[in-house]
């Protein structure tokens, strides 16, 4: 098996993460998958962005959920990266599905429920509702650090791949492995080099995986994939392994 090469809220070290301009630059680079988060805004639209609140990677403050749609479109996510990226907004889930669809896009897309602080009302059902009214060329994957998210999302939607994110915490991704709602892990890099008596026991992706040496771990033991933020980097050592 190939591991896969996903971008880490698209190509994140090298364009404003989360943003249409890092998602072109994963495309562009031949990535096997693009990872990304999504939050409901005010007013119940699918905002792609990592944090609970916009402070971070935008010139605004507040939470996410306490803004609308234009409000949130009306912020630059793209300066606090560079200059160069000025101006460049917040995407909707429509939007990144879009530019996929347009890219003839057949890799994975790994949706995150960025659930981890607070649920969202409704969220999980939207995010299912949109994917079951359209047609997408790629391979839908759902991931979760919240069991609760991880739950919902395979009642809804049972024959979505689904995966667990952890850092620490095994006891629900277990649990979910032996009933079948998860079929992947997605645990953090460190986790994994510190339980290796783990390695042959599931699928799984690791993250966040940027160097050389951790890349070349799990390429040599045939991880599913590895979550990146810079995935030229992954695919030229992947190629020379
Ligand atoms: O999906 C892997 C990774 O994105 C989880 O952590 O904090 O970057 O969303 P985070
Ligand atoms: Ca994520």
């Amino acid at each position: 098996m190939i591991t896969q090469v996903i971008a880490h809220r698209g190509s994140k070290g090298l364009r404003p993460e989360n943003t249409l301009p890092a998602f072109s630059k994963a495309i562009e680079a031949g990535a096997d998958g693009i990872e990304t988060d999504v939050h409901l805004s005010k007013d119940g639209e699918l905002i792609i962005i990592h944090d609970e609140t916009v402070n971070r990677t935008t010139n605004g403050t507040g939470r996410v959920y306490d803004m609308t749609l234009k409000e949130l479109k009306e912020l630059d996510a793209g300066s606090y990266f560079g200059l160069n990226y000025l101006g460049t907004r917040i995407p909707t889930l429509q939007e990144v599905v879009h530019l996929l669809i347009e890219s003839h896009y057949t890799g994975v897309f790994n949706l995150e429920f960025k659930t981890d602080k607070f649920g969202y009302p409704g969220l999980e059902e939207k995010v299912a509702n949109y994917f079951d009214s359209i047609d997408y060329p790629f391979h839908l994957v759902y991931s979760s650090f919240n069991p609760k998210s991880i739950k919902k999302i395979h009642a809804i939607q049972p024959t979505i791949e689904t995966a667990s994110l952890f850092k620490l915490r095994t006891a629900s991704a277990k649990r979910f492995a032996k009933k079948n709602v998860i079929q992947d892990w997605h645990p953090s890099i460190a986790w994994v080099r510190s339980h290796r008596w783990f390695l042959p026991r599931m699928e799984i992706r690791p993250w966040t995986v940027n160097s050389e040496d951790n890349m070349e771990f799990c390429f040599k033991h045939h991880f599913k994939g590895i979550i990146t933020d810079f995935p030229e980097r992954g695919l030229s050592i992947r190629k020379s392994i």
